[in-house]
């Protein structure tokens, strides 16, 4: 597979074709999906939770954000990938979301960076891009601003939402992102958007009027146990878990029992040098 550039994703969006993208968060999970033909790779900030056990994506730092992309970059042969900028790398001033951004690049060996927010951010995303470093906007449900806006809630279902949706996706355009994630609104207002766009969108819980797609790994191939709570777009594929469950139980099952290790996967000696050795 030739390796995915920007030409790549804006030939793509000039052909109409969906854009495919997923997160990874280590080097097998990135190993897997590129091996599967995505366009894009993201190691998203979603790992603080996936990845690390953390409550919220407001607890990953910098430096774990950049642990992640290089062990997903390794794996990555074709997939375009993206690291996500955490909470309180980038929003002190454009310096320092540069600073940040350089150092995602440099040492998590990813291609582009992504960073949430629409208006506010459009002078930071300016600052990143004109250094020549690709920038994703993600706008509607901003999850590490989820305090701000009461929590995990569809965004643009008013009028005056819809058109803060569409505003904050045309300043970040103008900004130079090369394409923007729209997560948590309706569908009529992504599908919108998107023909107001010059570039590609990303949707997450957006309808199919995106320009592509994009979903956390661990959600849509089932990596949890049963019975957690999966936002109503999240599609489940397979079920991870629940192979992973089969199999551990089944090595601990042999294990009690003798049954592994086999003489199958056993070094045996030559009984010579046995006998010699038990004397
Ligand atoms: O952190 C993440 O995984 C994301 C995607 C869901 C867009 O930002
Ligand atoms: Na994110």
């Amino acid at each position: 597979r030739k390796k995915v550039t920007i030409n790549t994703l804006r030939a793509l969006h000039q052909k109409d074709e969906p854009i495919t993208m997923i997160t990874a968060h280590d080097f097998p999970s990135a190993h897997v999906a590129d091996h599967a033909g995505m366009d894009i790779i993201l190691v998203g900030d979603s790992l603080a939770m996936v990845a690390l056990g953390m409550e919220d994506t407001s607890e990953v730092v910098l430096e774990e954000m950049i642990l992640h992309c290089r062990s997903v970059s390794r794996a990555t042969k074709a997939a375009f990938t993206i690291g996500d900028l955490p909470m309180g790398s980038y929003e002190i001033a454009p310096e320092q979301a540069l600073e940040s951004a350089v150092k995602v690049i440099k040492e998590g060996r990813v291609q582009a960076v992504k960073l949430e927010g629409g208006v506010e951010y459009a002078t930071t995303i300016e600052k990143i891009t004109r250094a020549g470093i690709p920038v994703l906007g993600h706008v509607g449900l901003t999850p590490q601003r989820q305090h701000s806006i009461g929590g995990f809630r569809v965004q643009g279902k008013t009028t005056l939402g819809a058109l803060k949706v569409l505003e904050d996706a045309l300043a970040v355009q103008a900004a130079g992102c090369f394409a923007v994630v729209i997560e948590a609104v309706p569908a009529e207002v992504a599908a919108l958007v998107t023909k107001k766009l010059k570039i590609p969108t990303i949707g997450i819980g957006a309808g199919n009027g995106c320009s592509g797609q994009v979903l956390v790994q661990a959600d849509m191939s089932g990596n949890f146990p049963p019975g957690r709570f999966l936002p109503k777009f999240v599609k489940q594929y397979g079920n991870v878990w629940a192979e992973s469950m089969k199999a551990i139980e089944a090595y601990k099952s042999e294990v009690k029992s003798r049954q592994y290790p086999a003489p199958a996967h056993t070094y045996p000696m030559p009984p010579e040098e046995y006998t010699e050795f038990e004397r």
